[in-house]
């Protein structure tokens, strides 16, 4: 079990490390004018997208899913719901990122780098809500 969370949480961390520099590269994307710039942009982005942050996405959720089930009681409180919907939130969001990652691609990002930035904002909101749900266990 102990195990179990253990790599839970590492992909977790490996999971927001994409999370939080990935749009913070669309940033620096979205500024950039040469082309040998944005050519490396889209590098670095795919590379991180593909090879950390998916990955580390569904490990996270692998490994919760094994925790969720070898402790199937916490399926029956309030914390683990709200995780749950906070979790679908994550997705969809790791999801977007992946279609600006395609955007981006073909040189058609249609928002500027102030979007980025507050962009960028929403997984640190998500993180605090999962983690002190998860850790407080408040209802
Ligand atoms: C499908 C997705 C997920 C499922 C099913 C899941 C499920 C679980 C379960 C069952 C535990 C063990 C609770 C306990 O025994 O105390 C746990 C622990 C934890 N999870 Fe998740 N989790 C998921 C995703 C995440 C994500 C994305 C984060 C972070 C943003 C996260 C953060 C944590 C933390 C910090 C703990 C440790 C809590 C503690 O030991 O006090 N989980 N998770």
């Amino acid at each position: 079990m102990l195990w179990l969370k253990a790599f839970h949480l590492i992909f977790m961390v490996t999971w927001f490390a994409g999370l939080f520099y990935l749009p913070r590269l669309y940033v620096y994307h979205a500024m950039a004018e040469d082309t040998p710039s944005k050519e490396r942009f889209k590098v670095m982005e795919r590379k991180l997208f593909w090879g950390i942050m998916t990955p580390g996405g569904v490990l996270t959720l692998g490994f919760g899913s094994a925790l969720l089930m070898a402790q199937s009681h916490w399926l029956g409180s309030g914390w683990m719901h709200f995780k749950l919907k906070l979790l679908a939130l994550l997705v969809i969001y790791h999801i977007w990122c992946g279609k600006l990652l395609l955007d981006f691609k073909h040189d058609r990002n249609p928002h500027s780098h102030v979007w980025y930035r507050w962009f960028n904002e929403a997984p640190v909101l998500l993180l605090i809500g999962i983690v002190l749900l998860a850790t407080l266990k408040p209802f």
